[in-house]
């Protein structure tokens, strides 16, 4: 990876921060896109005294709130001719509905609309730099989401794991989207389950909940396939799959439809193009 720019949301903790950890050993050059650049300076630091790669970047992104992720790209896009690797990480998981100050629900806030708007403003220099990847950050609980556009944010009903898998079964749908639309255009786009991991995503739970987290795998082994996607050269023109942990797999069968993903990308675009 020496000499390849990779972006990661959401690297100041779990997998994120592990995945960071492993592209800069790799001799990476990084840009750690974090809500709380204290937070990501420290990381950074660790990351860089740890692995001795000094090309580790800090940038404040909330993915909650549009009008970050647009000047996150902006600024992103003035320091930077070229992007190789793209990877939406950053995720939310609220036993509660949560409104953004914007008054998105959580999940839709930061699993979806915030990468949508992101992969979205960052393509031209993805394209300007192909070969290059787009990876989300998926989960296996997309199984039990189901997408209802009438009921998007939880507005009728709310499960907090309904909603969870729901998010993760729409980044599934927007990334088979995203790479029918770049077919042909050197960027490819996939999404990965990274497998049940020991990370801060549970600490939004209960105190029942929360004991789950100890039975789970190091956040290393989570990172393991994302890091794959992002540098193995067998994977230069694999785009619009899901891969469960190592292995490529079936996705729900949901997440194939394509009209379903064509009205989604519709119902994001307009949400954006709503919120302040
Ligand atoms: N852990 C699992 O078992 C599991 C299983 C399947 C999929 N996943 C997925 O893996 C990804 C990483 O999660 P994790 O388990 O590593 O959880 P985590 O340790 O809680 O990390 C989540 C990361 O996302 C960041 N983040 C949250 N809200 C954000 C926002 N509004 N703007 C920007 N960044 C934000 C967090 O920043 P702060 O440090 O500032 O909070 C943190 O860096 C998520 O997409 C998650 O859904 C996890």
């Amino acid at each position: 990876m020496e000499g390849c720019l990779c972006l990661v949301t959401g690297p100041t903790s779990g997998i994120g921060r592990e995945t960071a950890r492993s592209l800069a050993v790799l001799g990476a050059h990084l840009v750690l896109a974090c809500r709380d650049t204290a937070k990501g300076a420290a990381v950074r630091d660790d990351i860089a005294a740890e692995t001795g790669n000094a090309n580790l970047e800090v940038r404040k992104i909330d993915l909650a709130d549009p009008a970050s992720v647009r000047s996150f790209a902006s600024e992103f896009t003035a320091a930077h001719p070229r992007l190789d690797v793209l990877i939406n990480n950053a995720g939310v998981l609220s036993f509660r509905r949560r409104l953004t100050p914007q008054g998105v629900e959580a999940h839709f806030a930061v699993n979806v609309l915030g990468p949508f708007l992101l992969t979205n403003a960052l393509l031209p220099v993805l394209k300007a730099s192909a070969p290059s990847r787009i990876i989300n950050v998926g989960s296996a609980t997309h199984f039990s989401g189901h997408v209802d556009l009438d009921n998007l944010q939880g507005e009728r009903e709310y499960r907090f794991l309904r909603a969870y898998s729901t998010s993760k079964l729409e980044i599934l749908l927007l990334t088979y989207e995203f790479a029918r639309r770049l077919e042909g255009s050197g960027v490819t786009v996939n999404c990965v389950h990274p497998g049940a991991i020991r990370t801060d995503l549970y600490n939004g739970l209960p105190v029942a909940f929360r004991f789950v987290k100890w039975f789970l795998r190091d956040p290393v082994t989570g990172a393991a396939p994302i890091v794959r996607l992002a540098s193995d050269p067998d994977l230069e023109d694999v785009s619009g799959r899901y891969f469960d942990r190592l292995r490529e797999a079936r996705s729900a069968a949901e997440s194939y439809d394509v009209d379903l993903a064509q009205r989604l990308w519709s119902a994001c675009e307009r949400l954006a193009s709503s919120v302040p």
